[in-house]
């Protein structure tokens, strides 16, 4: 199996570029379904993720290329199956926005329940209550979730917990239901908006996407559009991690600041330097460090908190922070996984239900490493490439999901990391 190795201590500097937002994409794929005409998706990220759902629309039916840029056609109309089997699903976490996309366009959708990231139990039972608010009949039988509805029509719904998934999969099966849905209590974050403009690009009338009152007037006849996915902001985060984690200094372009400030802050206050800027193209983020980081506390919170995608590269950063850091992970209950691995780099962590007390030391050591999920994987790179001697990240498949040219663009940084087949 392929495996990173990477030879610690080379501080990051340079510029590198972010590619489109793995969450933002992951939904508008699937929502091109609604459209029901051909759509070009722009800046998309070359992920795994990506390349899953371009497999399962074409096994589906649809008609899918790529324009000479680079950019994603999808034409749903040649879509002829309902059905959505566990082996098309099983790698893919947000194959649940197939659900949402299928029940708004043909009122029926059969959905094996998905694969993705090991982090936690990870319910889906607000997407559910959300799609029985519009009026669809859903069962759960045999790891196959079943929505069929004869006629969805909009309703008010309370969302239990704030949740990114169940925000955007209700917005796609009410932009089919007849007149207004209102989702309280929604999900803020920048792909949730991201998702809601690309709807609106099609005609559908999505208001208050960002806040957390979200208004949905459905049964527009929507159109094909071509939309630009906005810069991945977890993507920008890991690469301001690793930036101040080697004492190195990276402008980061193609960003939007604002969806970034929760990361620039806690990097500032561990004594980081973060500038913002404007190149007259893009956005950039500049960060640099020449010493030790301070410790800092981090609660994980939906946006605009400290997103718990960014929880576990930052705990890699602190390890070696000057002092005690106290890092509670709100979001999701087993989001520790990477501990084991850092503990064995020689950083000093104590857990105790969801938080994670880190008593910094002067430096991590290399040693075989293996990834767990996504962000646990980006989590040892950092710690890989901050610390003294050579380490063996495994399970770099998870990694592959949701960063694009990782080695590439870390090596363009300086960074001595090569893949190993
Ligand atoms: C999305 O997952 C992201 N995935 C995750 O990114 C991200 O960590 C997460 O949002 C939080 O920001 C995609 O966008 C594809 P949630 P999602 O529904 O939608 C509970 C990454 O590394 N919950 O916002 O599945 C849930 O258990 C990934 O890129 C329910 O109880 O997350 C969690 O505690 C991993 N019932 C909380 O809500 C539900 O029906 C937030 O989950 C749904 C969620």
């Amino acid at each position: 199996m392929a495996h990173f190795v990477i030879n610690g201590g080379h501080r990051l500097e340079g510029s590198v570029t972010i590619g489109g937002a793995k969450n933002a994409a992951v939904a508008i794929i699937p929502a091109v379904i609604l459209a029901g005409e051909s759509c070009v998706v722009e800046n998309l990220p070359q992920i795994e993720d990506v390349r899953i759902l371009e497999q399962i629309l074409r096994h589906m039916g649809a008609d899918v290329d790529f324009t000479p840029d680079g950019a994603m056609r999808v034409d749903p109309k040649g879509i002829n199956t309902n059905t959505v089997t566990f082996d098309m699903v099983s790698r893919l976490r947000a194959s649940y926005y197939l659900l949402g996309a299928m029940l708004g366009r043909y009122g029926h959708a059969e959905i094996a329940l998905p694969g993705g990231c090991s982090i936690g139990q990870r319910p889906i039972d607000q997407h559910i209550k959300g799609m029985r608010a519009l009026g669809a009949d859903v069962v759960i039988e045999r790891g196959v979730v079943k929505a069929h509805a004869k006629k969805l029509v909009g309703a008010e719904i309370y969302l239990d917990v704030v949740s990114v998934g169940a925000t955007i999969n209700i917005m796609l099966a009410a932009v089919g239901a007849q007149g207004q849905t209102i989702i309280s209590n929604a999900a803020k974050e920048p792909h949730v908006v991201d998702v809601a403009n690309f709807l609106n690009m099609m005609g559908a009338s999505v208001k208050g996407a960002g806040t957390d009152v979200i208004r949905i007037l459905g049964g527009r006849k929507l159109h094909g559009c071509t939309y630009a996915i906005i810069p991945d902001q977890i993507e920008a985060g890991t690469f301001m991690i690793a930036a101040a984690a080697t004492h190195g200094d990276v402008v980061i372009n193609n960003v939007i600041p604002t969806h970034l400030e929760a990361i620039s802050a806690k990097l500032m206050e561990s004594g980081a330097q973060v500038i913002e800027g404007d190149d007259g193209r893009d956005f950039f983020i500049r960060v640099s460090s020449n010493s030790r980081a301070r410790a800092v506390n981090i609660k994980t919170l939906p946006y605009p908190g400290f997103p718990t995608d960014l929880q576990q590269p930052m705990m890699a950063y602190l390890s070696t922070a000057q002092g005690n850091s106290f890092v509670v992970e709100n979001i999701f209950e087993d989001r520790f996984n990477h501990v084991a691995e850092l503990q064995r780099m020689g950083a000093n962590i104590t857990l105790n239900a969801r938080t994670a007390m880190i008593e910094g030391v002067a430096q991590l050591s290399g040693a075989p490493l293996f990834a767990t999920d996504l962000r646990a994987g980006a989590a040892l790179i950092v710690a890989a490439l901050a610390a003294e001697g050579q380490s063996q990240v495994h399970n770099i498949g998870y990694i592959d999901r949701g960063y694009e040219f990782f080695e590439q663009k870390l090596r363009a940084l300086g960074a001595d990391i090569k893949r190993v087949e």
